[in-house]
């Protein structure tokens, strides 16, 4: 299940400013965190809830905490920038890193870090990369964090392509994706059109 959020104004408004090739790199952050800040309040209609009891000035009333478990999987580099606006909108998360490297010729996605918190099947994981192009970098993501034995990931991204949504749905068709915008293609070097360039390189300014 893909959820595309481009109706909502901000997610227009910020996407905008991230294609504009113009934009400086402090103003791409900037837009960066508003955008994911959206995406995530989405998002985390996926969370689960326990029930508790609160006690008001005048009454007991029904109420309801975040499950505990959930885990946010910033993809390096880029997904770096979507961290600590998904953490503010999710507080209490652990977090794991994946570093993650496209091949500049093939485009075929390499691993070359990893370290993940304790994963179990009642984990909440909310894997960040701002990018969704091929799909070979979130959904290998994906596949060694359900080696780590969580069962319920979530992927969140600013940008999908179709064709990457096919590939991982593919792969991975039991985890939702939530994104801000689905593109219309990938061109021959496999980057999206029209898309924004290279994610990371126009928020680390490289
Ligand atoms: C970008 C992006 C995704 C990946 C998407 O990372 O941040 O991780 O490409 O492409 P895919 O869907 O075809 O795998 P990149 O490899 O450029 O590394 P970086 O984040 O370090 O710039
Ligand atoms: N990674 C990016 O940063 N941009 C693209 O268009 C494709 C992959």
């Amino acid at each position: 299940m893909t959820t595309d959020l481009s109706s909502h104004p901000l997610v227009q408004h910020y996407l905008t400013i991230l294609r504009d090739r113009s934009t400086s790199a402090s103003e791409f952050r900037r837009c960066c965190k508003g955008m994911t800040e959206v995406i995530m309040v989405e998002a985390a209609k996926l969370l689960s809830l326990d029930s508790v009891k609160v006690q008001t000035p005048l009454e007991m009333a029904d109420g309801a905490h975040l499950s505990p478990g959930v885990v946010f999987v910033p993809i390096l580099r880029a997904g770096l920038g979507m961290l600590d606006p998904a953490m503010d909108i999710i507080p209490g998360s652990s977090v794991g890193y994946i570093g993650m490297e496209r091949d500049e010729n093939t485009a075929e996605a390499s691993c070359y870090y990893a370290k993940m918190p304790d994963l179990t099947a009642s984990s909440q994981v909310f894997v960040l990369d701002p990018m969704l192009a091929t799909g070979g970098s979130a959904a290998q993501c994906v596949e060694q964090i359900k080696a780590h034995g969580a069962k319920r990931v979530n992927m969140v991204c600013i940008i999908a392509a179709p064709e990457g949504i096919a590939a991982f749905e593919a792969a991975h068709p039991d985890v939702p994706i939530v994104a801000g915008k689905i593109d219309r293609e990938l061109n021959e070097d496999r980057y999206i059109l029209p898309g924004l360039g290279d994610f990371g390189d126009r928020l680390f300014n490289t």
